[in-house]
């Protein structure tokens, strides 16, 4: 019995001592393994007299089953260490701070994009996209302005090479091709908002041949001016930040509304600054209308059944006219100390409830 107990102290100290999993595992073949210590010790009683066996039996048994358990517990034991070995070497603190002085800024197009985005969603409207590459159908024909209209010219289009299969792209001279691709894409009711580029063959300091818009539609059963006249002036005020605004209706044409209607924004031009709510000058901030049932109809939505509004605005005019930037041209020019100058912090994302441009 003292050898099964020195065996048996032994293989355990071992067992404690074996520092990686290959080591664990040349020690469970030395006692476990065929030829190992304790293997031997069993095959023993195969050559013993049923009295001898009756009592080493329980013994060897009982000692093979608490090395064998010994050997799955330190096995545990070194994968955990290992596994926590390896967590600590391969740590990546994130809880750095910030830099200080933030190396870049947020561009005022991009600061306005989501500013326009916050205000709107605040009033259930949903973010649609299109591409800046456009249908020819989708920028013109379904919004009511056929092939041949006079109402293409008003659009000094950047027309793109036809396509192998005879098909007409553009690059969408206003962000309006959305509303065909929503009405296509989903039922009413219909509430969106679109902000993106738009391209048209235009260069000065008022006009950028790549510039942005943002586009507003809404489709219902019931939808009417008074709607868009309301949604606009929440829209303005929201915007500049002020308690309230004024907004006049002009008689207008657009071939996808009828009737059109342009706004124009009270506003004061007295001072060095523009100040909107007050005043007497009058600037003009969006076009928009009542959908045209045939542009409805050429997007399979029943226009016996449903109505609705749009409207389009510039998203450069609106950056310029908030934050006094002279130069349209300027926007796109990329010159590091106007971006320094203009820019935005990056991790200030405009909310209403946080500030929009704070
Ligand atoms: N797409 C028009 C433009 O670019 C604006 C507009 C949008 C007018 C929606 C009416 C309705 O001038």
């Amino acid at each position: 019995m003292t050898d099964i107990t020195a065996l048996e102290n032994e293989t355990l100290a071992a067992i404690a001592g074996a520092g990686d999993e290959a080591a664990l595992e040349a020690l469970r073949v030395a006692s476990l393994g065929k030829k190992g210590s304790i293997s031997e010790l069993l095959k023993t009683l195969g050559g013993m007299s049923p009295d001898e066996r009756k009592v080493n039996g329980p013994a060897f048994n009982g000692l093979r089953d608490r090395i064998q358990s010994a050997i799955t517990a330190k096995k545990l034991a070194l994968e955990e260490a290992a596994l926590n070995a390896r967590l600590a070497s391969e740590r990546v603190d994130i809880t750095l701070p910030v830099r200080p002085e933030p190396v870049g800024s947020i561009h005022p197009v991009s600061q306005v994009f989501d500013e326009v985005v916050a205000i709107f969603a605040d009033l259930g409207f949903a973010v649609a996209e299109g591409p800046d590459v456009e249908f020819d159908d989708y920028n013109f024909t379904k919004l009511n302005i056929p092939p041949d209209h006079p109402a293409r010219q008003m659009h000094d289009t950047f027309y793109v090479a036809k396509q192998a299969d005879g098909s007409q792209h553009v690059l969408r001279t206003h962000t309006s091709p959305v509303q065909a691709r929503t009405m296509l894409a989903q039922k009413p009711p219909i509430r969106i908002i679109s902000p993106g580029r738009t391209y048209r063959v235009d260069s000065d300091a008022t006009h950028s041949p790549m510039f942005h818009q943002f586009e507003g539609l809404v489709i219902d059963e019931v939808t009417h001016l008074g709607h868009l006249k309301w949604v606009l002036e929440e829209f303005y005020k929201a915007f500049f930040e002020v308690s309230s605004v004024e907004l006049r209706a002009r008689p207008s044409f657009f071939p996808f509304t009828e009737p059109s209607v342009e706004w124009d924004i009270r506003c004061d031009r007295s001072g060095s600054q523009i100040k909107f709510g007050s005043g007497s000058d009058w600037l003009e901030v969006a076009g928009s209308g009542m959908v045209n049932p045939r542009v409805l109809d050429n997007c399979g939505i029943d226009s016996t059944k449903y109505q609705g509004y749009a409207f389009g605005g510039g998203i450069d005019r609106l950056a310029m006219l908030k934050y006094g930037i002279p130069d349209i041209r300027s926007f796109f020019e990329s010159d590091l100390r106007w971006l320094k100058a203009y820019g935005f912090a990056a991790l200030d994302l405009p909310t209403l409830d946080g500030g929009l441009s704070r």
